[in-house]
C-alpha cells in the first residue's frame, strides 16, 4: 500500500508518498518527499511571521502534491490513504493541510489519517533505519520541542521529559539571532562553532541536583531548560569590552570572538542533550536511543551521539539531514503506522495547535 502525507505545521509545505515494503525489519520505501520552503520569505522578518505562512502554503500546496505523485510515479488511484499533519503548530498553517487533506480523501474516496507532528519526528527514525531494538529513548529536539519519548512497543510513545522553557532550536535560533547570524540561526550557528573553540566562554548547565539523584522516579530531573544559557549568552555578548571601532553590541565582536561563543554554547546545549538521553536509556534499560527532529541535523550532535553510543554499547539511530527537518515522508510513515492500527479521522477532523501525543 501506498501512503500520501501532508506537513504544513510551521514554515515548509511538504508532501509525499511512502510504500510499505513487506520487510518487518525495514517497513517502508520513501517514493517521493517534496519540501517547499518558506525560509526566504521569513528572513526578512528574522523568524516566522504565522500570517504569511498560512498564505504561503495556500498558494504550494497544490504544486507540491501534484508533484509528489508525479516524482512518486503514482496517481490518486495507486493510493490506499491520505495522512495529515492535525498539530501542534500554527493554526493557520496546520489549517491549510488539514483541509487540502480532508478535500483530497474526500474526493479521491480515500482513508484519512490525522498525526501528530512529533510522532512523525520519531517514526522518521524507523523510516530511515529500519523498525529500532525496543525499549527505545527518543529526543525530539526541534524548533518547538526539546522532549524525550520512551517508545515500548512500535506506534507506542510515552512522553518523559520536556523542556520547562525554550526549545533548543528555540535557543539556538535566538543565540544566532543575538550574534547576527540571522536566520535561520542552527545552521549558520552549527557551521560557525566548527571552527570555535568550545572552551572559550563559560556558560551554565543545568545539572541533575543531588537530591534528583536520590530520587531517580522522578523525572523531573530529565527536563531540560535553555532560557538561563541563553540569557547567559546575551549577558556575555552585552560586557563585550566595545572595540575601538564598535560599540559593544554584537556588531563589535570579531570573527574569532563569535566562533568561540557559538563553540561554548553548542558545547553545552549538546552535553546536556546527550547526558540527558542516556540517563534516560539507563533508568529504562534501553536497547538502542534515537535523536530526531530539525536539530538532530546539528553535526556536533550527530557526532557525539554516535560516539557515547560506541562507548555505552547500545545501537544509536539518526534520520538523514533530509528527514531531520520538518518533512511529510515522517508524516506518511506515522500515518502508515496509525492507518495499521486501526486508525482513521472522520472529515470534520480539525487541527489542534496544542495537539498532545499521547
Ligand atoms: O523540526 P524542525 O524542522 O521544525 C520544528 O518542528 O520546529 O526544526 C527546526 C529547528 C530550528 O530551530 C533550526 O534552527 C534547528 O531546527 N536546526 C538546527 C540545525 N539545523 C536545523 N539546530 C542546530 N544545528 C543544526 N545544524
Ligand atoms: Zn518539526
Amino acid at each position: 500500500m501506498r501512503i500520501l502525507g501532508i506537513e504544513t505545521s510551521c514554515d515548509e509545505t511538504s508532501a509525499a508518498v511512502i510504500e510499505e515494503t513487506g520487510d518487518q525489519a525495514k517497513p517502508w520505501a520513501i517514493r517521493s518527499n517534496v519540501v517547499a520552503s518558506q525560509v526566504a520569505i521569513h528572513r526578512e522578518w528574522g523568524g516566522v511571521v504565522p500570517e504569511l505562512a498560512s498564505r504561503q502554503h495556500l498558494r504550494d500546496i497544490c504544486g507540491v502534491v501534484d508533484r509528489a505523485l508525479v516524482d512518486a510515479e503514482s496517481t490518486w488511484t495507486d493510493l490506499g490513504a491520505v495522512a495529515v499533519t492535525q498539530g501542534p503548530g500554527l493554526v493557520g498553517s496546520l489549517l491549510v493541510g488539514v483541509s487540502f487533506a480532508k478535500a483530497a480523501a474526500a474526493a479521491a474516496g480515500l482513508p484519512l489519517v490525522a498525526v501528530h507532528h512529533l510522532a512523525g519526528h520519531i517514526e522518521s527514525l524507523v523510516l530511515q533505519n529500519g523498525e529500532l531494538p525496543l525499549p527505545s529513548i527518543v529526543l525530539v529536539v526541534s524548533g518547538g520541542h526539546t522532549s524525550l519519548y520512551l517508545v515500548e512497543q512500535p506506534g507506542s510513545y510515552q512522553l518523559l521529559s520536556r523542556t520547562r522553557d525554550d526549545a533548543a532550536g528555540e535557543a539556538y535560533d535566538k543565540v544566532a539571532k543575538l550574534l547576527g547570524l540571522g536566520y535561520p540561526g542552527g545552521p549558520v550557528l552549527d557551521r560557525l562553532a566548527a571552527i570555535g573553540n568550545d572552551r572559550a566562554v563559560a556558560l551554565p548547565t543545568t545539572r541533575l541536583t543531588h537530591a534528583d539523584r536520590n530520587a531517580p522516579e522522578l523525572k523531573g530531573d530529565l527536563d531540560f531548560s535553555f532560557s538561563g544559557l541563553k540569557t547567559a549568552v546575551l549577558r556575555h555578548v552585552r560586557a563585550h569590552p566595545p572595540s575601538p571601532e564598535g560599540s559593544g553590541a554584537a556588531g563589535a565582536l570579531t570573527d574569532t570572538e563569535r566562533a568561540d561563543i557559538a563553540a561554548s554554547f553548542q558545547r553545552v546545549v549538546v552535553t546536556v542533550l546527550i547526558e540527558r538521553l542516556f540517563e534516560a536509556a539507563r533508568r529504562h534499560g534501553a536497547k538502542s536511543v534515537g535523536v530526531a527532529g530539525g536539530v538532530s541535523a546539528n553535526s556536533r550532535l550527530r557526532a557525539e551521539l554516535q560516539e557515547r553510543g560506541r562507548r555505552r554499547e547500545i545501537p544509536t539511530f539518526l534520520p538523514s539531514l533530509a528527514l531531520s527537518t520538518d518533512n511529510a515522508a515522517m508524516i506518511a510513515a506515522a500515518g502508515l503506522r496509525r492507518f495499521r492500527a486501526g486508525h482513521t479521522a472522520s472529515l470534520d477532523l480539525n487541527a489542534d495547535a496544542a495537539l498532545t501525543l499521547a
